[in-house]
């Protein structure tokens, strides 16, 4: 391994002890967490860092709704107006558009009792907006001059615009997007919603190729992004990839090296990240790679209780589709690992 990636592992040790300090990155109010491919730990991620933001409104783009899920297990019986009943004005006219949408999390998720923390839930009709976009979209370009910017301001920013106004309203200073593993539709209009983008990438080659096809979009002037631009043409720029699902070598005396899978994979994204530097939030490759270990029974037990990781204790166990899971002794390096990325972007 080249050196800088010796000096990115030693930084994951200090991370793992709590003792390294945060990244020198600006920091922004609303992150878009994002990478086209599902299974490779956005929700995990959106989740336990609406626990460690506070003061937060949580947004689920993705129509699967695993994160609205994690803040109300009952969401299919509690109904509730949905961000595409939010959206859905902005490009079908005549609906009026509803305001104070976002609900407390603490309501229906207890473990969130002593937080500031609101989310906008999502529901599956968000799998049909892609195309109620295409269509505003074409009619818009029948309108000329300065009118048709405008409009196409309005349906590229209707979800900014509804963030910053649900926002206002829950007086919640930072923003969390969750989306679908789809570019078209919510997932397209959480990108010009966001300062910048955070994207979990899995230790497999799939994430990889999901990875390189986000750089694509973001930058390629035929992509779907950039073919329709807002009149300021906002692009999001790249706070950080996460690598997730990561390894450690067992070997007697190699307590703080990567297994081999996950070394590859290091070594695959950092080269990635410094053909793309340009897009990154700063010039210098090491700010923007970090790794969260493999959650193994520690993922399981958060997932079937909605449980943040920062919550649980080694040991804790139960028992999930009649297999006993159980917290790994090592759930403090993970939760330092969240809180460390938490540390690094707000
Ligand atoms: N380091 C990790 N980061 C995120 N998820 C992890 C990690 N290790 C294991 N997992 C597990 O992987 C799965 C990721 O699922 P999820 O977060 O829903 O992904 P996505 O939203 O990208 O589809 C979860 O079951 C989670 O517990
Ligand atoms: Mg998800």
């Amino acid at each position: 391994m080249p050196n800088s990636l010796y000096r990115l592992v030693d930084r994951q040790y200090d991370i793992a002890q709590g003792v390294a300090q945060p990244l020198p990155l600006p920091r922004y109010d609303t992150y878009s967490i994002c990478n086209l491919r599902g299974g490779i730990g956005k929700t995990s991620l959106a989740f336990n860092l609406t626990y460690l933001a506070d003061s937060v409104l949580a947004v689920d783009t993705c129509p699967q709704c695993n994160l609205t899920w994690f803040f109300d297990n009952n969401y299919l019986q509690n109904a509730s107006v949905t961000v595409y009943d939010m959206l859905l004005p902005n490009f079908v006219p005549g609906l009026g558009s509803p305001s104070h949408i976002a609900k407390s999390i603490s309501a229906t998720n207890v473990k969130f009792n002593n937080r500031n923390a609101y989310y906008l839930p999502s529901d599956g009709r968000l799998y049909i907006l892609p195309s109620q976009i295409a269509t505003s979209i074409v009619q818009a370009q029948s309108v000329s001059g300065q009118k048709q910017i405008q409009i196409i301001d309005n349906i590229l920013f209707a979800l900014k615009n509804n963030i910053t106004r649900e926002m206002q309203e829950t007086q919640t200073t930072r923003c969390i997007i969750d989306t679908s593993p789809f570019f078209s539709g919510a997932t397209h209009l959480s990108w010009h919603a966001s300062d910048a983008l955070i994207i979990p990438v899995r230790t497999d080659q799939q994430s990889v190729n999901a990875l390189s096809l986000l750089l694509k979009t973001l930058s390629d002037p035929a992509s779907e992004f950039r073919k329709i631009m807002p009149s300021n043409g906002h692009t999001p720029k790249i706070q950080m990839i996460v690598l997730t699902h990561c390894g450690w070598s067992t070997v007697h005396g190699a307590r703080n090296r990567p297994d081999q899978q996950t070394k590859i994979y290091i070594e695959k994204v950092f080269d990635i990240i410094r053909q793309n530097i340009t897009q990154f939030t700063t010039s210098d490759p090491t700010n923007h790679l970090l790794l969260l270990d493999d959650f193994f029974g520690t993922g399981r037990i958060s997932s079937a209780k909605a449980t943040p990781i920062p919550l649980l204790h080694p040991g804790e166990s139960m028992t999930i589709d009649r297999v006993r899971a159980e917290v790994n002794q090592s759930v403090e390096k993970i939760q330092n690992q969240l809180k460390y990325i938490h540390a690094s972007i707000w």
